[in-house]
């Protein structure tokens, strides 16, 4: 099965309500999505998914849900404010503008034998250089400046008084609102070292290139874990691979993604930012190639004793059995929300070679929908009635939607798209024999199954489903 291309992604997420361009009856906002009902069912379903796995499953971790706007030092703490940049170069004809590394990317596809060069790894200074000596162009074919350092930090204002207001920033990553509620779960709750301190949230970025559709956003959510440790008595390096290993468990175990569109990519010496001390990240593999989906760095202590520097607070802690007070060290994995989004879609998409019937591949849990009721036909009191009833029963334990448009393969088709495991027909023979007529998503097979035995045998099937065995 091919990965689809990313125009069939976006063309399924419009048409079948997971995804639309923001502001649309204005002309659009560049770089900006809403996600409709089946899109926000969808991302509640990752957001639970990554809650109950890492947080909730576990008796080291608990979780957070800090403020998007933090006082405006948390950043000048944090080196955002000094070092939160991308290289930035300009069209000198059209003024149009892009990151500089993404032109080098460019065209080093472009080349027949193009020279081996670590991109991530460039400086300002080195991609310059490689700018002039190569005549990089902007994609218009003109000339460009050479790149300069471009915050991606969003600026804005609180306050009443017009003049008189604090600058304060849209958080660049959930991680920094952790760092500065270190203390009040520390004071608060009964963690105890080594534990980890996760939260989902909105981040900002005012990114230079758009484009890829939600892989690279200026607003995105991110699901974020600090894991905090003593660097005296546990080795960061198998706490390190324990972690991967987690992360790559639920992104294949979890959320059902194949492993072979999966792999481990380390940062270089000169790529990796400069507190951290081990930098991976997993990409997968979607239609315009390997790109990070999830990051891991060792961080070690620098964001607390940052954060404590600034604030004058102590945020060291102390060993309740030992009384040795130090600051603990974390482990960051960091993923993004909308790219795992964009992920499933691709992974989850397939079309069946031999009647190109197009089915999204999800898992139970993940799907919008577990459940489609289906009255024969609409025009029939006596099924509509049975079917409803049917339908609120299911409702109690299931996501369930209604349909009842157009012909019963129709419905099928439309069910398979956005993913919908198993379709319930109520027919003439319900009313007399009391069973419905289940289908499969996957298999397109159906049985016949009586009332008194669904609620068994859909969790049953959908267990099984979710668990990517044959179904009875
Ligand atoms: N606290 C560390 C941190 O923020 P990051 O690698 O910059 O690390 C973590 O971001 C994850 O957030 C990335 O792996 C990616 O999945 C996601 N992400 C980053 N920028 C994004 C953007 N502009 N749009 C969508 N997702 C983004």
């Amino acid at each position: 099965m091919s990965t689809p291309s990313l125009n069939e992604i976006v063309s399924l997420a419009k048409r079948r309500g997971f995804v639309y361009p923001s502001s649309s009856i204005y002309g659009g906002l560049a770089n900006a999505y809403d996600y409709g009902p089946l899109g926000s069912q969808l991302m509640k379903n990752i957001r639970d998914a990554w809650w109950h796995h890492f947080i909730e499953s576990r008796a080291d971790m608990v979780g957070l849900d800090s403020q998007v706007i933090q006082h405006p030092n948390t950043w000048i703490a944090s080196g955002h404010v000094a070092s939160f940049n991308d290289p930035l170069v300009e069209d000198t004809v059209n003024h149009k503008r892009y990151r500089a590394d993404h032109l080098v990317e460019g065209w080093l596809k472009e080349q027949k034998e193009p020279p081996t060069v670590d991109v991530d790894s460039l400086s300002l200074a080195e991609l310059a250089d490689f700018i002039q000596i190569h005549h990089v162009l902007s994609p218009d074919r003109n000339p460009v400046t050479p790149p300069k350092p471009f915050s991606l930090l969003f600026k804005t204002h609180i306050g009443t008084i017009e003049g008189d207001q604090d600058e304060v920033y849209l958080r660049g990553e959930t991680a920094q609102g952790i760092f500065l509620n270190f203390k009040n779960i520390l004071d608060s709750t009964r963690v105890k070292l080594p534990f980890g301190i996760g939260q989902i949230g909105k981040s900002f970025r005012n990114e230079i290139t758009t484009g890829q559709f939600v892989f690279r956003t200026f607003e995105f959510e991110q699901a974020e874990i600090e894991y905090f440790f003593n660097p005296k008595t546990t080795a960061w390096q198998p706490l390190f691979k324990r972690w991967q290993t987690e992360m790559w468990q639920f992104i294949t175990d979890t959320l059902g993604v194949e492993a072979k569109h999966l792999r481990w990519r380390q940062h270089s010496d000169a790529e990796r930012s400069f507190y951290s001390r081990e930098t991976y990240d997993l990409d997968y593999q979607f239609s315009f190639g390997f790109k990070e989906l999830w990051g891991i760095a060792y961080r070690t202590d620098y964001d607390l004793q940052q954060q404590m520097k600034f604030s004058g607070q102590d945020l060291s802690y102390i060993d309740p059995y030992t009384q040795e007070k130090f600051m603990p060290h974390v482990i960051e994995p960091a993923l993004g929300l909308n790219r795992v989004f964009l992920m499933l879609l691709t992974d989850a998409y397939h079309v069946d070679p031999i009647n190109q019937r197009h089915y999204l591949r999800l898992k139970p849990d993940l799907a919008p929908y577990h459940l489609a009721v289906f009255p024969l036909l609409k025009n029939k009191p006596a099924l509509v009635k049975k079917a409803q009833t049917i339908f609120h029963r299911l409702q109690s334990h299931y996501r369930v939607t209604w349909d009842e448009r157009g012909n019963i393969g129709k419905r099928y088709l439309y069910q398979d798209e956005i993913g919908t495991p198993f379709a319930l027909t109520i027919d003439f023979e319900t009313l007399d024999d009391e069973a419905v007529t289940v289908r499969n998503r996957n298999t397109t097979t159906q049985k016949r199954v009586g009332l008194n035995k669904l609620e068994r045998y859909l969790q049953q099937n959908l267990n099984k489903t979710q668990k990517n065995l044959s179904i009875d």
